[in-house]
């Protein structure tokens, strides 16, 4: 019954499936018309080469006229996930199931500011396969049809990973699942459950979801291969097995490499982007990188070089996603602490818009209500851009200037590419 209240209010907030004005065919890139008056601000944003248009975006307001004045005034009332659209950004967050069916300000905001959502944690083995011959993918469903209904795309997270440190024995998605971890393997045995399990999970959202990070934080920081439980038991190998297989259970997906401290320059973006050359040379399908972005007021890479290394990924003919981006604080958070964390956040936002290959900037959450930061991180908190009463901090403000009035991608850039053309 909650659930139910929840998606109606998000409508009704939304303005969603409320169509009372349409837009003119052929309409052009940032342009609407209001036909028939109404609440709805929808509007027109080129999708592709040549004429196609197509509708994206929604905003309630008050009237045409308060719609007309929005899409003047870009840097007002319009939405993230709005402006994002029309540089070909897509503006996300992760989403976790439980505020998804209890929050409703949080649905509102999401649907409102974000056009791809990534399951924080709902996709990961130790959620959907926690017992050796049985799925749970209820938190996932509780995920993807929303998203779906909003006309949000989706980042499936993550097929292939060991997660490092867990800081409790009981949360399921924060470990490998016992039955995994508990006896040792041959390695056809461990191709074969790695298999099913890509099978299974992909297969299962064939065609809903956008882009997968299929193998997620493989390299250490001396660029050297983690003695993950994949590489022990089955090798080097485990890496193409599994983009090989995420392909062929949904051919339309874009399949991502994810990792954390490779994405300015550096022993590990090096090694990252050695993988993923091999990999595209070997034809392996492989689609993007995904730079997660984790970083603190005090430890975060330059942006200079965070555009270089995204225009070197994009000249293998990849495109690249900031993947998990949140800038922590620790201490107090002062006006001077949020106003440095803004800037970081549109250094970033930055740097990928001057990269034509970098399509995705999505942040770990966007409400400091629901972050993984205090847990993970002693001290640390505040990371997020809303405060925890869904009030814009500082640097949401920064994301939103850096898109309304960034120089980048008003001309479409030619990306230099070595080894595109390759299936
Ligand atoms: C984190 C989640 O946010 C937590 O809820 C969970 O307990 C542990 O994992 N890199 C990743 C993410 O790829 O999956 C991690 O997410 C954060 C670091």
């Amino acid at each position: 019954m909650l659930r139910i209240v929840v998606f109606f209010f998000i409508i009704l907030a939304t303005g969603i499936g409320n169509d009372t004005f349409a837009i003119a065919s052929g309409e052009r890139d940032g342009k609407m018309t209001c036909s028939g008056g109404g609440s709805t601000c929808r509007f027109c944003a080129q999708s592709g080469p040549g004429d196609h248009h197509s509708c994206m975006g929604s905003q309630a307001t008050r009237s045409c006229e308060h719609c007309m004045a929005l899409m003047k005034a870009p840097n007002s009332q319009l939405s993230l996930r709005t402006i994002a659209r029309a540089r070909d950004l897509q503006i996300g967050t992760a989403v976790a199931a439980k505020p998804m069916m209890n929050d409703a300000l949080y649905n509102v905001t999401l649907a409102r500011e974000f056009g791809i959502l990534t399951p924080k944690d709902a996709m990961k083995f130790g959620a959907v396969h926690q017992c050796r011959y049985h799925y749970d993918f209820s938190e996932a469903d509780a995920i993807v049809a929303p998203a779906e209904a909003n006309g949000s795309q989706v980042r499936g997270h993550t097929l292939v990973w060991e997660p490092v440190s867990s800081i409790s024995e009981q949360l399921p998605f924060d470990r490998l699942p016992f039955w995994l971890t508990a006896q040792g393997w041959k390695r056809d045995e461990l191709i074969s459950v790695l298999r099913e399990h890509i099978r299974t999970v992909v297969g299962r959202y064939r065609g809903r979801i956008a882009a997968w990070d299929v193998v997620n934080e493989a390299i250490d920081e001396d660029g050297s291969l983690k003695k993950n439980i994949w590489m022990r038991h089955i090798g080097p190998g485990y890496i193409e097995l599994a983009f090989r297989w995420a392909h062929e259970a949904d051919p339309d997906a874009k399949l991502f490499y994810n990792d954390y401290n490779a994405e300015g320059q550096g022993g590990k973006s090096d090694a990252v982007y050695a993988l993923v050359r091999d990999l595209v040379r070997r034809g392996v399908p492989i689609h993007g990188v995904g730079m997660q972005l984790h970083v603190s007021l005090d430890s975060y890479p330059d942006p200079g070089a965070v555009a270089v290394n995204i225009r070197r990924l994009s000249a293998l003919g990849l495109e690249v996603h900031i993947t998990e981006m949140d800038v922590r604080i620790d201490g107090l958070p002062t006006e001077e602490k949020l106003s440095r964390q803004a800037g970081i956040y549109r250094g970033m936002l930055a740097a990928c818009l001057s990269a034509p290959g970098c399509k995705a900037f999505v942040i770990w959450g966007f409400t400091d209500r629901y972050s993984w930061i205090p847990e993970y991180f002693s001290g640390a908190d505040s990371a997020l851009i809303f405060d925890r009463s869904y009030r814009p901090k500082l640097a949401y403000k920064s994301l939103k200037d850096e898109l309304s009035t960034s120089d980048a991608r008003k001309t479409p850039e030619k990306v230099p590419c070595e080894l595109c053309g390759r299936k």
